[in-house]
């Protein structure tokens, strides 16, 4: 059987407009610039306007991703949308992106490992290609987080923000060989990151509306302790699947949950200097399943990778859900 690498060969991301302010959230709740950016190294983040939704900034994602990689949206013919967002429970937001896109030879996939959303898509997106399924996966992560912050709890309000990333994974061309993929869960902490209403658990009903319970619930601190653990454990498996060194990566580019997670995960990486670890918490926020694609795109676009330079991705999100993956800049 030929021996196909699966490559990301294009990336895109979306942004809204609008910016939220540490200052704009001081006159929302009680809060501070200063408690805003030490706690969590965040000084803005983006805000959907009431007109756009996740299916539509995937799309605008989608179709940067589709640009970068040379293709056309013919030529796509998987969608795998990875968000905890979607404009409906069903149908899926992977279907309303094909249609937007017009994207007629794919069939549609929506995927839910809440943050670490993109890894899993990109590990699905690799066996699919490498099993010779599909060749030119389009793999988007969108959310439109501001749909469920309660902006009247300043233990999450100040943490999100919204928008969106994507790339085409495919068998041919240059880009990023996918080297390997790591990937865990641990349900038993299902409720420390939580939106406990709008499922059949507890359908929407006026008490749910009036318990501010469509609304994300975290157990901040205790999610800070696992976030570290499981990404630091995950990194680890990762490198050592590839039968690689630590000191063969070029790159590291976390979540963007909080600062101080990132700058934990850092550490692990003592030869590499603190600007190698790539951040854009500062100025989007958490973003969820997008966060990592954006920063993978924007690492792109500022940085001209050399032949054989490795970048580590690493995620973390409810579930809980943790993962890692590694790829290869390859001509
Ligand atoms: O993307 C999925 C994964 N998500 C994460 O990994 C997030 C993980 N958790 C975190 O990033 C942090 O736990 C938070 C940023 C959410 C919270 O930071 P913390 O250092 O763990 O703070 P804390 O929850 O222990 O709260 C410390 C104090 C509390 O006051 P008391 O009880 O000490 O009087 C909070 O009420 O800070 C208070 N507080 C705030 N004060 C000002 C909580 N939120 C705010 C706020 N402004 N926005």
């Amino acid at each position: 059987m030929m021996n196909r690498v699966a490559r990301i060969r294009g990336t895109g991301a979306y942004l809204p407009e609008k910016v939220l302010t540490n200052q704009d959230l001081e006159q929302m709740v009680d809060t501070s610039d200063e408690w805003i950016f030490t706690r969590t190294g965040m000084k803005e983040r983006r805000l959907a306007g009431p007109d756009e939704f996740t299916s539509g900034m995937g799309a605008k994602a989608a179709l940067a991703a589709i640009e970068d990689s040379g293709l056309t949206v013919d030529e796509i013919d998987f969608i795998l949308v990875a968000t905890l967002t979607p404009d409906y429970i069903f149908p899926s937001t992977a279907c309303l992106i094909q249609q937007l896109l017009g994207a007629k030879k794919a069939a549609s996939l929506d995927i839910q490992a809440a943050c670490t959303g993109y890894l899993y898509a990109l590990s699905l997106a690799k066996s699919f290609i490498e099993s010779g399924a599909y060749r030119h996966i389009l793999v988007v992560a969108a959310e439109k987080l501001s749909s469920i912050t309660n902006y009247k709890d300043r233990s999450t309000c100040v943490l999100f923000g919204d928008g969106a990333s994507a790339c085409v994974v495919s068998s041919e061309g240059e880009g990023l060989a996918i080297q390997s993929v790591r990937l865990g869960s641990d349900g038993e902490q299902a409720e420390l990151l939580i939106q406990p209403a709008g499922g059949c658990r507890l359908p929407a009903s006026a008490e749910t509306v009036a318990g501010d319970q469509h609304y994300i619930k975290m157990a901040g601190n205790e999610v800070f302790k696992h976030a570290v653990r499981r990404m630091e454990s995950a990194c680890k498996e990762c490198i050592d699947a590839a039968q690689i060194d630590e000191l063969d990566i070029s790159w590291v580019v976390p979540h963007q949950a909080n600062i101080r997670i990132i700058d934990a995960i850092a550490k692990r990486f003592k030869h590499l200097s603190p600007e190698r670890v790539y951040k854009t918490v500062q100025k989007y926020g958490n973003t969820s399943a997008s966060s990592v694609g954006i920063a993978l795109h924007e690492l792109r676009k500022e940085q001209s990778l050399q032949e054989g330079e490795r970048i580590l991705l690493t995620a973390f999100g409810a579930g809980l859900t943790w993962g890692a993956a590694l790829l290869q800049a390859q001509r």
